[in-house]
């Protein structure tokens, strides 16, 4: 297994190593440290099994089963399909996945460790890929802040809501989202986290406060949280935070989901099919013990 960083804010490649075979000791424990390390990794040209899939996801920690229930792979309900495709007109995938900076699962009590993906159809266009994911690097986002802004936000905590990016994509055009069901809302109720949070493999601080999910700072004037808020999502935005993945069919990407956010780019069309495969990670492990 070969690990080649790309170098850049975050993203590295790894190679020489089958997905749809077991990974040995030695292997898990490189790509667990990489992940912290480079925040997004990509296998490219692998040709995996759904067994195979969810087998790879399950060493790093349990898998979710998400609220979406009506996009589940058949008999597989901790993967979730991503797609805009249809079968007899009927959507097959959630379509709208993920347009608008945010961090999957900051809305929940237990957050993620990682988001893994395989692309199995990726749409192009004159011969350039469609529908980049781009990432964010939120240890930079942290390291880079102001003294000021440290302190005044050390120890606090930012309340997220699953509701506000629900609502967010489903307002847009063509979406596919029904409103939450009362038992959805009940399920996913807004949840307090810490806004400089411990990265469970890196040991390292990172910035824990995405657009998509944050509503604002407890404890403190709506119109203060509104401005800190506002100031933290825009430090973010930095060119030298950013990261996108340029897909390839065969591509099994697996992000941090705690030092990072990401983005996906809807610049394909109804009638350019996208089908991908999703597990959810959730950090139920001892990362630092396991990476060391
Ligand atoms: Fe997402």
């Amino acid at each position: 297994m070969r690990i080649e960083p790309s170098g850049k804010a975050l993203g590295a490649k790894i190679e020489g190593i089958d997905l749809a075979d077991p990974v040995s000791d030695a292997d898990f424990k490189h790509m667990l440290r990489a992940l912290g390390e480079h925040g997004v990794l990509c296998f490219p040209g692998q040709r995996v099994t759904t067994d195979d899939f969810v087998r790879f996801g399950r060493m790093f920690g349990e898998l979710e089963i998400n609220v979406a229930n009506q996009f589940h792979e058949p008999g597989l309900p901790e993967v979730m399909v991503l797609s805009n495709m249809t079968a007899d007109g009927k959507p097959i995938g959630l379509g709208d996945a993920g347009q608008g900076w945010h961090t999957d699962m900051s809305y929940s009590k237990d957050i993620a460790l990682a988001n893994v993906l395989y692309a199995v159809k990726v749409p192009a266009r004159d011969g350039r890929p469609l529908g980049d994911t781009q990432f964010r690097n939120m240890h930079a986002a942290y390291e880079d802040l102001p003294a000021e802004i440290k302190a005044r936000l050390e120890g606090r905590t930012a309340t997220h809501d699953f509701a506000k990016f629900w609502d967010m994509m489903r307002a847009r055009p063509g979406s596919r989202r029904a409103p939450l069901t009362r038992e959805q809302r009940a399920r996913k109720p807004p949840v307090s986290q810490p806004i400089f949070r411990i990265h469970p493999i890196t040991g390292r601080r990172v910035l824990y406060c995405n657009p998509g999910y944050a509503m604002r700072i407890d404890g403190m004037p709506e119109a203060e949280s509104a401005e800190l808020l506002d100031f933290l999502f825009r430090h973010q935005e930095q060119p030298k935070c950013f990261h996108a993945h340029q897909w390839a069919e065969g591509d099994v990407l697996m992000w941090d989901n705690v030092g990072t956010v990401h983005n996906a780019v809807a610049d394909y069309r109804a009638d350019e099919p996208r089908y991908m495969r999703r597990l959810q990670v959730m950090a139920t492990k001892d990362y630092a013990r396991l990476a060391a």
